[in-house]
């Protein structure tokens, strides 16, 4: 497996031609598509759901990872498993039972995670960690692309990234670390070294998009 992952968010892509902005990220040398999902009630804002998520499957092989800011959450993950999804990740507040969540994922096929919001504990990891193969950290309020990076969100990794090695070291078993908002070539070196191995970016990586260039997303993807 890679040692780092970048993760487009398609939140900020021309949805009007969604296909190829997705193939173009991934032949610029993305890894995964971090597919954001907003129901205008748990979160501030609404965007795209399985019919979206089943439209692209076709597209591309890489991963897609369906990171759900919805409430309830349990009955859109088989929706999102058939839809194709490889990864399913929640916010625990969102969920009135976090185990059985978990394994709804897992019994539909998917990976699982947990996301931190900037002031969720981790303490919520403490009796879930076997179901867990990423742990997402939130370094903006949930709801918008283009916001800026929560430095605070930097211990909070260290933090993570201890839990994670001491349970790898413990189980042999691996679990992805991402950090969610305002990543961008400038602070990315800073966030990987605080423990993040897989990155999101949204504003950073499609806001470099010029319409027709098809390379255009080239160098910020290699800068990340
Ligand atoms: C915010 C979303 C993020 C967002 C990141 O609620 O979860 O995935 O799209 O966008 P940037 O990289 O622009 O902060
Ligand atoms: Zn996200």
């Amino acid at each position: 497996a890679k040692p780092f992952r970048i993760a487009p968010s398609i939140l900020s892509a021309n949805f009007a031609k969604l296909g190829q902005e997705i193939t173009d990220v991934i032949t610029s040398g993305a890894d995964i598509v971090h597919f954001d999902v907003m129901d205008n009630h748990y979160v501030p804002n609404l965007t795209i759901g399985p019919l979206v998520c089943e439209a692209i499957r076709p597209v591309t092989d890489a991963i897609i990872d369906v990171h759900l800011m919805v409430k309830p959450v349990d009955r859109i993950i088989p929706d999102f498993a058939k839809a194709g999804a490889n990864i399913i990740t929640f916010h625990p507040e969102a969920s009135d039972h976090i185990d059985r969540s978990l394994s709804l994922i897992r019994d539909n096929g998917c990976k699982s995670g947990l996301v931190f919001n900037p002031a969720t504990p981790l303490s919520y990891l403490d009796y879930v960690m076997d179901k867990i193969d990423m742990v997402l950290l939130m370094s903006v309020n949930p709801g918008f692309g283009g916001q800026k990076f929560i430095p605070g969100t930097l211990d909070k990794l260290r933090e993570a990234r201890a839990r994670i090695d001491a349970y790898t070291e413990k189980t042999g078993r691996e679990i992805w670390l991402e950090i969610d908002g305002g990543v961008n070539p400038s602070n990315i070196a800073e966030i990987a070294r605080a423990g993040a191995d897989t990155f999101v970016a949204g504003s950073a990586v499609f806001g470099a998009g010029k319409d027709t260039d098809p390379n255009r997303y080239d160098t910020v993807i290699g800068a990340l």
